[in-house]
């Protein structure tokens, strides 16, 4: 099938919304979330309709159902990363899957690998948003490990020159995104994966914006962690995933205890069942993995390099056209061979609220903030940014639609 982004655009039933007194939606803000094809909508109804019974739990013909659906979605996401089967744990959402691996390793007692105390040492990246800041800040609080990162540079990039002396001998957890969510900045995970292996830390990789846009392949990127959600992938909200290698899973505490994750109970004590039931306390939310399961099957029939290449090609586009606007200032790196499909950008003197309240005056939807990640625009030196995001549904008419927008924006402001 060859790509056609017109035609993708009507498997979603939204973008054909008129919106602000009869305008078409121009839909820029994928990187906040995405919007859903008919098959996702349906698989999740059909799911409720149809099968609804808790997994694993039961023994009627409802419940085998059900839990047929949430391993096969479970097969689907596996494949999809090229995962083990039992390395796919299905959470809340991307926040919760970081959450997940940092209270689980705080609960590592003396003698297990994920135990941390003063001394150890915690790395992240100045480009992260809070979801994969905040639980490392509060794991080094709770531990008594210190916090440190790789620094960006004023274009937008991650400074590894100084890679042996952020990541040292007392490293024990790397967390770094594999794209920013702010500046679309590809970040090179080869040579800082190799470093972290080389004194001993884990590498937990938050694939939040890489996973929708990218063929990501747990295995050849030789992470040991990682964390995407679901609706920034067509699929719901409400389902993340987190995936860790199987001997590292079989060695990290739990984080959240309840039903389903034990292996025996008394009054007093409990032992766990193996990764993944260990991580998924309570009755499972099936309805959403099935729903992600539809959409990693709906991406995968398109394919993965067929998106990327598809945002490449509109990404280069964008940037050309923005080249021609007086004052329009882009934020973060040009090089197409670094970046992704998010554009963040500044026009003169216009605040980005307002020009964000422009550009939805005319239909067009864009983000416009610190994007969740504050420590990140404060070193960049901008309050916040105007934020243009793709994904396989945007067309050019959608990024000529954003470039009229903005000069009609520098005309009403004045
Ligand atoms: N991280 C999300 C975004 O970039 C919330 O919009």
């Amino acid at each position: 099938m060859s790509f056609n982004a017109s035609v993708i655009a009507q498997d979603f039933p939204i973008l054909s919304r008129k919106i602000r007194d009869g305008k078409r939606l121009v839909y820029l803000d994928s990187g906040a979330t995405s919007q859903k094809p008919n098959v996702v909508i349906e698989a999740q109804s059909d799911f409720y309709r149809l099968h609804n019974a808790a997994a694993h739990r039961g023994a009627h013909q409802l419940a085998e159902e059900a839990t047929d659906a949430l391993e096969g979605a479970r097969q689907t996401v596996a494949s999809f990363i090229n995962a083990d089967l039992d390395e796919v744990v299905f959470t809340k959402s991307a926040t919760e899957a970081l959450n997940l691996v940092s209270y689980a390793m705080g609960n590592a007692q003396k003698g297990n690998r994920f135990h941390l105390s003063a001394g150890d040492g915690i790395v992240v990246t100045e480009m992260e948003h809070h979801a994969n800041l905040i639980p490392w800040q509060q794991l080094a609080a709770r531990t008594g490990a210190s916090l440190s990162w790789f620094e960006v540079t004023p274009d937008g990039r991650l400074d590894l020159s100084n890679l042996a002396s952020v990541i040292t001998e007392k490293t024990k957890v790397v967390a770094l995104t594999q794209q920013s969510n702010v500046l679309g900045t590809i970040i090179p995970l080869e040579e800082i994966v190799k470093r972290a292996h080389e004194v001993g830390a884990v590498v937990v990789l938050d694939a939040c914006q890489s996973v929708p846009h990218m063929a990501v392949d747990v295995k050849a990127l030789g992470i040991d962690f990682l964390a995407f959600s679901g609706h920034k992938t067509v699929g719901p909200t409400g389902i993340g995933i987190f995936w860790g290698r199987s001997e590292l899973l079989a060695e990290l505490p739990p984080f959240l205890t309840g039903g389903s994750m034990i292996e025996n109970v008394t009054m007093t004590s409990a032992t766990w069942a193996p990764a993944p039931r260990k991580f998924e306390a309570g009755v499972p939310n099936m309805a959403q993995a099935v729903g992600l399961g539809a959409a990693l099957t709906y991406l995968t029939k398109i394919g993965m390099n067929q998106i990327h290449e598809h945002e490449r090609a509109l990404t280069e586009y964008l940037l050309n056209e923005f080249s021609t606007i007086d004052d329009l200032k882009v934020i973060g790196p040009q090089d197409m061979n670094m970046r992704g499909g998010i554009v963040s950008f500044s026009v003169g003197e216009i605040h980005p609220h307002d020009l964000g309240q422009y550009l939805d005056s005319q239909g067009i939807a864009v983000r416009t903030g610190h994007h969740c990640a504050w420590p990140l625009t404060r070193k960049l030196g901008v309050p916040a940014t105007t934020r243009a995001s793709f994904y396989l549904y945007n067309t050019k008419d959608d990024l000529d639609a954003l470039v009229a927008g903005i000069r009609g924006a520098q005309k009403y402001f004045g």
